[in-house]
């Protein structure tokens, strides 16, 4: 099968496009190595498979509706599309509303419309949990998510509402998945467990972004969410919000000690609380769960480990942040 992977130069979008690789699917990519972070980590990221002979890369801006199309007019083979791209941090988007709603409203846009062009009807969605804000936990999929605390959310929102009218006017199946904190490789430099990684090995001072005791995260391990969207790929749904989490949220403070036991080192922290975070996100799962079979079994432990060992394994320059 051959699928469109946007924003796949990003954390997720690199570990999808190296599992669907190694899946023997062949994969379009298009990113346009914004500078939200360096651009040198996302070259970086699909430095392991951009050689691949299944899988080919357009340096192209999703926003660019011009630029956009020959990836579809080249490419008229296309599965389905696993739609990544987006600016996609709470506090930047608090300054900067303008730019997460032209890439990440409009661009969602440009690229529904070249799939109903080009006879594309499986689009995949990567919304999140920061939509349901200030909600009761565990989030369920049918609660209100018209009040997010950013507007990163809120560009996430506007493009699930606008993907249920396009799907309820034209021939393309949507799936929306509320991806929960993902943990793996490749992590973005802003998330927590690289920075609490570097700060363990280099001595740096970690930053809490809100009370560690009473902030939580679902995280939850990457490959388990790339088998999702796996499930969906193979059996396009007609229209669904599914959320992907773990169902297990875990304080900053549970996540601290647990770098500090699989690292042997001690985290050193000062308070810098950010507007616009959650206090916890929690996911039920059970409609992954009955619908495509999701059942996610990585333990935090596992996680940290894993992350932990493939950190070690990478060049100093990316280790110590050096771009
Ligand atoms: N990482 C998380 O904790 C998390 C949680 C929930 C949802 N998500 C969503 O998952 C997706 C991937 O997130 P990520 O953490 O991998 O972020 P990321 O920033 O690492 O990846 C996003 C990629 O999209 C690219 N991109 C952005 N705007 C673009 C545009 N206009 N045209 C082409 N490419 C563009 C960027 O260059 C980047 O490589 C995003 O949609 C994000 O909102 C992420």
């Amino acid at each position: 099968m051959k699928i469109l992977i946007t924003g796949a130069a990003g954390f997720i979008g690199s570990n999808f496009a190296d599992y669907f690789l190694k899946n023997d699917y062949e994969v379009v990519a298009v990113d346009n190595f914004n500078d939200f972070y360096s651009p040198k980590i996302k070259e970086f990221n699909i430095s392991e498979f951009k050689d691949h002979p299944n899988f080919k890369l357009y340096r192209v801006d999703i926003s660019d509706r011009a630029a956009l199309e020959p990836v579809f007019s080249e490419n008229t083979d296309i599965d389905a599309v696993v739609h990544l791209a987006a600016w996609a941090g709470v506090t930047q988007s608090v300054e900067n509303p303008h730019q997460y709603v032209k890439d990440n409203v409009l661009g969602t846009n440009n690229l529904t419309d070249f799939c109903i062009k080009y006879g594309i009807n499986n689009f995949i969605f990567a919304s999140t949990s920061s939509v349901y804000g200030d909600n009761p936990t565990p989030f369920t999929e049918d609660m209100n998510t018209s009040f997010p605390n950013a507007p990163y959310p809120a560009t996430k929102k506007s493009s699930e509402v606008l993907l249920y009218t396009i799907n309820k006017n034209q021939d393309l199946n949507v799936t929306i998945f509320r991806f929960f904190n993902p943990l793996g490789p490749r992590m973005r430099p802003d998330l927590a467990l690289p920075k609490l990684v570097k700060s363990v090995e280099y001595g740096k001072v970690f930053e809490l972004w809100q009370d560690p005791t009473s902030s939580a995260r679902d995280y939850t391990y990457i490959d388990d969410m790339a088998r999702a969207v796996e499930a969906v790929i193979k059996e396009p749904q007609d229209f669904v919000i599914m959320n992907l989490g773990n169902s297990n949220p875990i304080s900053l403070q549970d996540m601290i000690e647990t770098v500090e036991e699989v690292t042997g080192k001690s985290v050193t922290t000062t308070e810098n609380y950010l507007p616009g975070q959650m206090k916890e996100t929690f996911a039920d799962i059970s409609r992954a769960r009955d619908l495509i079979g999701y059942d996610p079994k990585t333990t935090l432990k596992e996680m940290v480990e894993f992350y932990y060992n493939w950190f070690l394994q990478q060049p100093e320059w990316y280790r110590k942040d050096d771009y």
